[in-house]
């Protein structure tokens, strides 16, 4: 009988052991991959999200697709994004930079960037930028000073022709960040400044590209893709325009009194040179790239979102006519101040809904695992590629009443009182969450209140609202397609 009891406690943990380990070792399940082409025959290339949505209803919030031969584990849905990202933020949250960004940046800057490096570059750019307004008062002046500017810029127009928005506010957004980052502005018909901004949306725009996308994948064959050389070329330009920049910093520079970030940057960097440290991160690539990535970052998410919320008030002249007359009650003609904010909550509600619905980084960008987990039942490999699918919690239906429409009482109670909603994520979330979330904020608030306060947007004339199309465009972010508006003075 003992050899009985041998054998079946044998047998049960053999049963275990196998249990466990497939359990342990399985990957999360997805559509059967093709040699060389993996899942790439069914996706949507110029609108992969979309595909990955569907993808999600099927196999579940944790699944895997392979965008040729790379592996992707996608997460989906707020429960499953949330607790990656915020509860195992340490296994979650190294980066996995596109090939050709790598090229570009050799893992230097904020963006792409993994280990100390990031991590000092991070801290660095954060406190700084803190210091040069992001958070603060100076800040709040120089994005009103800025809008000031744009009100100007819009009233050339008279109300009588209508106009894409896009290059407009990309400059105005642009301005924050050459303010907080060289320490001063530029006009808007300074050359310099113009083609440092077309060439960066120039360069989102190509970094979305199909063809790109495919040469990331399968660079033997893409090679050659007349986008990865025009993005090349973008970059070398606006590398060297930024070197010349810092060089005419580096000759004025003033150790008692930075100007912004490049100043600070070199101050840290010669300190820690004069104090024998030749190995430090503070060196002359990461300080391109970081300012890179600030630009890149900071400018085509801001104002992309802006166009969507002025679009969605010409599509919308109601929820305009409250937005406005709520700004008429509580403002009056005075400028707004961040402090209005919480006076505002219809506005607050309006802006909150505008980046809900747009969800303009749909995908967040990639992570990568630090380590081997096991994951809601599913293995996943140390170095995997993971998609955190901001898009279908921003759109989940079990957080939001009407996902996929526009509806400001989403951030609303019964009394119309400004809700935060937990699900609202769009500048992601945990370790590698936006770095210029509360400028963002500031700049989205500060910017669309003083427009609507002076301007009734209408759609070009002999245009319907109706006709207002909310498609996005094919790009790094989802941004509306070309349009025209008509900017009304209200004052
Ligand atoms: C990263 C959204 C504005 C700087 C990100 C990410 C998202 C995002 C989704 C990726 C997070 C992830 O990988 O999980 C947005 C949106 C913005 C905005 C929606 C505006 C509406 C800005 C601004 C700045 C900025 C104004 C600059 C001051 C950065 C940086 C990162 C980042 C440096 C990389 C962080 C890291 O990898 O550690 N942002 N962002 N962003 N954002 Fe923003």
């Amino acid at each position: 009988s003992s050899t009985f009891l041998l054998g079946a406690l044998t047998v049960l943990l053999l049963i275990y052991l196998i249990s466990s380990a497939s359990f342990s070792t399985q990957d999360p399940p997805g559509p059967r991959p093709i040699p060389l082409f993996g899942n790439l025959l069914q996706m949507n290339l110029k609108r992969p999200y979309k595909t990955l949505l569907e993808l999600s209803k099927k196999y579940g919030s944790v699944f895997t697709v392979y965008f040729g031969p790379q592996k992707v584990v996608v997460l989906a849905g707020y429960r499953t994004v949330k607790e990656a990202l915020v509860d195992y933020d340490e296994v979650f949250g190294d980066r996995d930079p596109f090939l050709i960004v790598h090229e570009m940046n050799h893992g230097n800057g904020v963006v792409w960037s993994n280990g100390d490096s990031w991590k000092e570059m991070r801290r660095f750019a954060l406190t700084n930028l803190r210091d040069f307004g992001m958070g603060k008062r100076a800040c709040e002046d120089k994005i009103i000073e800025e809008c000031q500017r744009l009100l100007e810029v819009f009233k050339k127009f008279k109300g009588k022709i209508s106009f894409d928005t896009n290059q407009r506010l990309s400059y105005a957004v642009s301005n924050i960040i050459c303010s907080m980052v060289y320490g001063s502005r530029f006009e808007y018909n300074d050359p310099e400044f113009t083609s440092l901004v077309d060439r960066m949306s120039r360069g989102a725009k190509l970094l979305g590209s199909p063809s790109v996308q495919m040469y990331n994948m399968c660079p033997a064959l893409f090679k050659w893709s007349g986008a990865r050389k025009e993005l090349l070329e973008l970059s070398a330009t606006s590398t060297k325009q930024n070197r010349a920049f810092f060089r005419r910093l580096q000759e004025t520079l003033n150790p008692q009194m930075c100007r912004g970030f490049v100043d600070a940057f070199l101050v840290r960097k010669q300190t820690l040179e004069e104090s024998g440290i030749t190995n430090s991160h503070f060196h002359d690539d990461n300080l391109l790239m970081t300012v890179m990535n600030l630009f890149a970052a900071g400018t085509e998410t801001t104002s992309t979102t802006l166009r969507w919320a002025l679009l969605l008030m010409a599509k919308y002249p109601k929820i305009q006519d409250e937005v406005q007359e709520e700004l008429s009650r509580v403002i009056g003609d005075r400028q707004v101040q961040v402090a209005d904010r919480k006076n505002l909550p219809f506005t607050d509600a309006v802006i909150h809904e505008t980046q809900r619905l747009s969800s303009i980084i749909p995908t967040a960008l990639p992570h990568k695992t630090t380590r081997d987990i096991t994951f809601q039942g599913h293995f996943i490999k140390k170095g995997t590629t993971v998609f955190p699918l901001l898009t279908s919690v921003l759109h989940d239906p079990n957080k939001w009443e009407r996902p996929h429409s526009f509806y400001p009482a989403h951030f609303l109670d019964k009394e119309k009182k400004f809700v935060k909603r937990d699900a609202f994520i769009p500048f992601s979330a945990g370790r590698r969450v936006c770095l210029g979330e509360s400028l963002a904020r500031m700049e989205l608030f500060l910017f669309f209140t003083t427009l609507l306060q002076h301007f009734r947007f209408t759609p070009a004339p002999g245009v319907s609202e109706d006709e207002l199309d909310l498609t996005s465009a094919v790009g790094f972010t989802l941004s509306p397609l070309p349009h025209k508006l008509r900017a009304i003075s209200r004052m």
